[in-house]
């Protein structure tokens, strides 16, 4: 199990492009009832996964659902092990689950910035916690197959005004992904994030329907991403699934930025 070569490991030849990608693979995804979780379930479905889903709230996909609150250490492990009793196993995470937060630090009080790191970066490691030993397992089988992806954001790398607890939590949720793939590399797991620019879920229309003016609001997040959309939840669960998927076995540590190039592209207006 510990002997380096199952993060290595190439595809082998014999593992076409005609197999479906994810058959014979268990996955689990956090927050998974709505948004960027959802889109990330369905894609993985698609691509041939048993996915179950660990959220607050139920939503009406036929997924295995898991009724769990991730700052709970009680309920996530009990949740992680009734996937893993249904599946008879699990090869990847998904830690989507994530809230938000608006100000300045003069803004939010102590126990907001706890509720806020508790849920997107404790939560994050209380899930992967839970689920190593499974994960340790799928990487010693035959399959090789184990990967965590954690939901970072484009505010771990970039200073956008108003979001400093939410920032503060998606940077470490960056500088935990980078830890989690040095401690576990060994173990054939691989530990990657993506970081979305501002995507079209319910999240950000509840946001924009706050706004004093949303259509002015949603306009101005707009022409703040260079390609002057919203991305969309289906590209960052498309990111997820190229991650998480056993044709990445070399990829592993890094922040995939999807963002419509908000991270890294200065272009002259027009
Ligand atoms: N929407 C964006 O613009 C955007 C941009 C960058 C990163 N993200 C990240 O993507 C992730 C998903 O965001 P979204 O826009 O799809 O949001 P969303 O609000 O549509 O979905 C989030 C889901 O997480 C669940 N959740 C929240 N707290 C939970 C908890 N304590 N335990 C279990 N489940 C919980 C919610 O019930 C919900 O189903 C978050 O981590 C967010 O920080 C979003």
């Amino acid at each position: 199990m510990t002997d380096g070569n199952h993060t290595t490991r190439p595809r082998a030849a014999a593992e076409t492009r005609t197999a479906a990608e994810y058959e014979g693979t268990v996955a689990l995804v956090t927050g998974g009832a709505s948004g960027i979780g959802l889109a990330t379930a369905r894609e993985l479905r698609a691509r041939g996964a048993e996915v179950a889903v660990l959220d607050l709230t139920e939503s009406d996909e036929p997924f295995f659902h898991v009724r769990c609150d991730v700052t709970d250490d009680a309920m996530v492990r009990s949740a992680v092990d009734a996937v893993v009793d249904h599946y008879g196993g699990l090869n990847v995470l998904v830690n989507n689950a994530g809230i938000g937060a608006q100000g300045t630090v003069e803004d939010n009080a102590p126990a907001q910035w706890h509720r806020v790191l508790d849920v997107n970066v404790v939560g994050t490691a209380r899930v992967s916690a839970a689920a190593l030993p499974a994960l340790r397992k799928a990487a010693a089988g035959p399959s090789g197959h184990a990967a965590i992806v954690n939901m970072c954001s484009i505010a771990a790398t970039a200073g956008l005004p108003q979001r400093a607890l939410y920032s503060a939590s998606k940077g470490a949720v960056l500088a935990l992904t980078r830890a989690m793939a040095a401690d576990h590399l060994r173990d054939g797991i691989r530990v990657t994030c993506v970081n979305p620019g501002t995507a079209d879920t319910p999240w950000v229309a509840r946001l924009l329907s706050a706004a004093d003016r949303p259509d002015a609001e949603r306009a101005a997040l707009e022409a703040r991403q260079p390609n002057g959309r919203l991305v969309s939840a289906a590209e960052v669960a498309d990111a997820v699934a190229y991650l998480a998927s056993p044709r990445s076995r070399a990829t592993t540590g890094i922040d995939l930025a999807v963002d419509g190039g908000m991270q890294g592209l200065r272009l002259r207006p027009r």
